[in-house]
């Protein structure tokens, strides 16, 4: 690699020609003592040749030395709290739900790898009219033996139900708003209605959460705020920022913040309800002052855009400048053969259901590829599961994804299987090599195709802090997709394992590389086997 100065830039500023710039400023510069493994003037130019052997030996015995490559500390180990997942009690967890608990997982671990701590809250979506709904119409058709022996999709059933037939039935709808107003008063029926609800509900959500290997920090939803929302609107009362409207307690946005742009949020309903928006200002009032967060990140779909820009807007107007810090981490929809989903109308595909059959996938690929392998069934979990994380995070977090099972799980391509192949292939020429790698033997290795990997390797730290900068998790899914790419192509050029002098450094190379895929998967969330 060479580097180049000019004498162009400076020869106008000196009054010499670009030639005599360079020259000179080639003689001052003191040649002996760099870390450059030559340094030669020509022209106008001064060209340093980087000394691959220590450029490469220092970087590679860092990373396998060092636990920490690609660490930093640029939090300063402040708060951040992530927000993610947040699935609705009594509905299956969607692929839409996926890609919030996986973009809030991955940022999670990317904040902890730039030095911060974070707090992982799945804001769960027990309260609301919809649970008064749920009752009325569990009460009106429901069975108890049925719901328990398949909870999650008989509730939906009725929710579907009733709200086929609220809609030309407005009594139905009255007595879900009844329900719900009986809940909040804490009526023991309704109370008992709603608990078990959530418990079965939890029980199936806590299945997948297993499957991604996520956890939460807190499980807090929007029923833990049911006590501390009359803080919040005494506070706005006072600021003078609700107003009366039809019986409702609003907020007037259009006539207090003209230059937002932004429609009426609704506080209390005339009949005293409270409200999502309601509850998503005591959750941001109580976050702040339980954990003084420095961000609060929301992980939360695009659709939701406008809903937190008010959210915001009349935390600001109460005087609350930390709102600024509430992030609204925004994603675009998942569809399935160019299709949306949707509870109410029935058509969900359930996440549960994607992770069997990208199971399945990985099963028979396995079986053609590796047909000895003894813990197939488990790998084939991590490919599988892998596969469909990987999928959900290689793309900008704003773009909508269409799913196509049968192309992520497969092995080529740009797919979490290809960089989990690629470090299965790096580990077993590992174990295929007789001899132990001595990281503080000199790498000597100075040819374009080990230079391409290793410069690849000393970009891992930036990636990893611009991942964070950007709050996106495909920074690091397409860097491991290119490492893996530079890796490959260099495994079909070079004969790593011929014993000569520089068998050593190959091998240092290739520890190197496993060691950055796995630390990169893991960012993501995605395990990385040494067989598959
Ligand atoms: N439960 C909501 C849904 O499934 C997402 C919750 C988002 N978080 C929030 N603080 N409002 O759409």
């Amino acid at each position: 690699m060479v580097t180049m100065l000019s004498g162009f830039g400076l020869s106008k500023f000196f009054h010499l020609s670009p030639d005599q710039v360079a020259f000179s400023i080639y003689n001052r510069l003191n040649k002996s003592d760099t870390n450059f493994e030559k340094i030669e003037h020509n022209g106008a130019y001064i060209n340093f040749f980087l000394d691959r052997k220590r450029e490469a030996s220092t970087l590679i015995s860092d990373i396998i030395n060092n636990d920490s490559y690609g660490k930093n500390n640029a939090g300063n180990k402040k708060t951040i709290i992530v927000e993610l997942s947040s699935p609705n009690i009594a509905k299956p967890m969607s692929m839409g739900h996926l890609r919030s608990t996986m973009i809030g997982e991955s940022l999670s671990r990317i904040a902890n790898e730039n030095g911060y701590k974070t707090i992982k809250i799945n804001h769960l979506g027990d309260w609301g009219t919809q649970f008064g709904l749920m009752i009325e119409a569990y009460k009106l058709w429901g069975n108890k033996d049925i719901i328990e022996q398949n909870p999650v999709d008989e509730l939906v059933k009725l929710y579907v139900r009733i709200n086929k037939e609220a809609e030309t039935n407005p009594e139905l709808s009255e007595a879900g708003r009844s329900w719900f107003k009986k809940l909040e008063d804490g009526d023991p029926e309704a109370r008992e209605l709603w608990k078990w609800f959530k418990n079965v509900s939890l029980r199936e959500f806590n299945k997948v959460y297993q499957r991604l290997g996520v956890t939460f920090d807190s499980m807090n939803g929007e029923s833990f705020y049911q006590d501390k929302m009359s803080v919040i609107i005494d506070l706005l009362k006072n600021k003078g920022i609700l107003t009366e409207s039809r019986g409702a307690q609003i907020v007037d946005l259009p006539s207090l913040l003209p230059a937002y742009n932004l429609p009426v949020s609704i506080i209390l309903r005339s009949d005293g309800a409270t409200q999502y928006a309601t509850r998503d200002l005591a959750t941001a009032f109580y976050r702040q002052t339980t954990y003084h967060f420095d961000k609060c990140l929301y992980v939360v779909g695009a659709e939701q855009k406008e809903y937190f820009k008010q959210i915001k807007a009349i935390l600001k107007l109460a005087g609350f400048n930390w709102s600024d810090d509430m992030e609204h981490i925004y994603f675009g929809l998942i569809t399935f053969n160019g299709k949306k989903m949707s509870t109410r109308k029935g058509n969900v595909v359930k996440l549960e259901q994607v992770l069997d059959s990208a199971h399945k996938l990985a099963k028979n690929q396995i079986a053609e590829k590796n047909p000895n392998l003894s813990n197939s069934d488990k790998v084939a979990e991590q490919v599988g599961t892998g596969a469909v994380i990987f999928n959900d995070l290689m793309n900008d977090r704003t773009l909508s994804i269409d799913f196509d099972l049968d192309q992520i799980v497969k092995f080529e391509g740009d797919t979490g299987p290809y960089v989990q192949y690629t470090h299965v292939r790096a580990v077993s020429i590992l174990r295929k090599s007789s001899i132990k790698i001595d990281i503080n033997d000199a790498i000597k290795l100075l040819d374009n195709d080990s230079w391409a990997v290793v410069s690849k390797l000393s970009v891992y730290p930036d990636i990893v802090k611009r991942a964070w900068i950007l709050r996106e998790p495909s920074i690091i899914a397409k860097y491991l997709l290119n490492l893996a790419h530079e890796f490959n192509s260099y495994y079909s050029k070079v004969h790593i394992l011929v014993e000569d002098k520089q068998l050593s450094s190959r091998l240092a190379l290739v520890d190197a590389v496993a060691i950055v895929l796995k630390k990169g998967l893991e960012l993501l969330d995605v395990q990385a086997p040494d067989q598959m």
